[in-house]
């Protein structure tokens, strides 16, 4: 059988859709242009956030090298800035998904084409379109399966994820230097019928171009009335269908919002949060160091700040209102009065990630950064930290330690 038979994929008679061409394939690329940049900005964002070039305990891509060029200190202002940037992430990558599925269909065709290299030249594009293709696949796969708590994947999903987008972002920068052009001619002339992707054959059409085109444009939407629900809150929450986490009921109360880990799965002990066995150990300037149980945290000035949570997995809190003890405050008592320091805090949760986190100098220094010991005017519950959690201005939720044992303050 040769593989211009048109009974095999590899022959351009075999691809009957009257949709297929340019025209259909730019407008959904235009999309993804802007789409993908944003995803890729966003997600870069997301990375520095995590201040992974403050200290090794906050980097989950160790070996970043280079990639790590454009680091910087995370601001504390304004306090919603996580939430934006890294609903933006979520909700975009999902609502994408449809755009992407129909920018594959439509140019399907040629990525069976034999023989699969012609020249040495033809032989790299294929491979830039592998990585292309492989890569956006790939982000895409593993972003979703992350926010559904169903990761699959071997390895880390936070090294993986980011040396993807790279490899994907590379390729995808060369497709779009090289077709943006041919897609804008294409829109502005309306060229239905042309390009090496169009049947020459079609079959008669079910559906005008412009209808695929809504079909699309409405699955996205569909995905996003689903989703977003998650990151605006209120009563938008209940209509977050896709989203396990933020969509869930948290209960009523004052400590009546969502949480990732509950105190039972991080291996907390009720004995060992009780008045009489839980202190938290400060460490600061050479070494001086204080031991506070709640009762004495209790009696120091203390202050209160409504500020969100706002996970890496998409989904964020309204703004709660903690009230606790200055992170400032608790510098000062260890010998750095005035320009607080970095510090380390650690948890006695004993499973998950994120059992210790460093906050910058900066964090730290934000009158709103607190040793919460209250929220909405309760106690906080076992699952939101009690006896005490850090809560910082626009900081990703894993890096508000929960059950905290430990601070040592001075620069990392
Ligand atoms: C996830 C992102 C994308 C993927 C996976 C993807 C994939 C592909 C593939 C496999 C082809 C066929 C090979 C070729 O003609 O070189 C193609 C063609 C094309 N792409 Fe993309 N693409 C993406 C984004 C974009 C963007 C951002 C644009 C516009 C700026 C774009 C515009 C085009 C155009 C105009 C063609 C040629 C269509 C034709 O000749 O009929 N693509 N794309």
């Amino acid at each position: 059988m040769r593989h211009d038979d048109p009974r095999l994929p590899t022959s351009p008679g075999f691809w009957r859709s009257p949709l297929r061409g340019t025209w259909f394939t730019s407008v959904l690329g235009l999309v993804l242009l802007v789409g993908i940049t944003v995803l890729f900005v966003t997600g870069l964002v997301s990375y520095a956030a995590y201040n992974p070039d403050l200290a090794p305990v906050n980097d989950q891509t160790p070996d970043k090298g280079i990639l790590g060029f454009y680091l910087f200190s995370w601001p504390t202002n304004p306090s919603w800035l996580y939430r934006l940037t890294q609903g933006l992430h979520v909700t975009l990558g999902i609502v994408l998904i449809p755009v992407l599925l129909a920018k594959l269909w439509s140019v399907v065709p040629k990525l069976f084409t034999l023989p699969p290299a012609r020249s040495l030249a033809h032989a790299l594009e294929r491979i830039s379109l592998l990585l292309l293709v492989g890569g956006g696949l790939f982000e895409f796969t593993t972003g979703v399966l992350n926010v559904q708590l169903d990761y699959v994947f071997p390895g880390s999903f936070y090294p993986l994820h980011f040396y993807g987008a790279w490899v994907f972002f590379a390729a995808f920068l060369a497709h779009a230097a090289l077709k943006t052009p041919t897609a804008l001619r294409a829109v502005r002339g309306r060229r239905l019928d042309e390009g090496e992707s169009a049947a020459p054959r079609p079959d008669p059409p079910t559906v005008s171009r412009r209808g695929a085109l809504w079909f699309v444009g409405g699955a996205s939407l569909l995905l996003l009335v689903t989703t977003a629900g998650q990151s605006i809150g209120g009563v938008l929450r209940r209509t977050a269908l896709l989203a396990p986490h933020g969509g869930a009921d948290p209960g009523s109360g004052p400590n009546g919002f969502q949480i990732n880990k509950t105190a039972a799965y991080a291996g907390i002990d009720t004995k060992e949060t009780g008045e009489e066995a839980w202190r938290l150990v400060v460490t600061g300037r050479g070494g001086r160091t204080v031991r506070l149980s709640r009762t004495q945290l209790l009696r120091l000035p203390q202050h209160s700040a409504a500020l969100p949570i706002a996970c890496v997995e998409g989904w964020s809190t309204a703004d709660q209102w903690w009230r606790g003890v200055r992170l400032r405050d608790l510098a000062a008592l260890v010998g750095y009065e005035g320009d607080p320091p970095d510090v380390l805090v650690e948890s006695i949760q004993r499973h998950g990630a994120f059992r210790r986190a460093a906050l910058r100098a900066n964090q730290v220094a934000d009158p709103r950064s607190l040793l919460a010991l209250q929220v909405n005017g309760e106690d906080l519950s076992p699952d939101h930290g009690y006896p005490a959690r850090v809560i910082v201005p626009a900081a990703p939720g894993v890096l508000n330690t929960k059950w905290v044992a430990r601070m040592t303050f001075g620069d990392l």
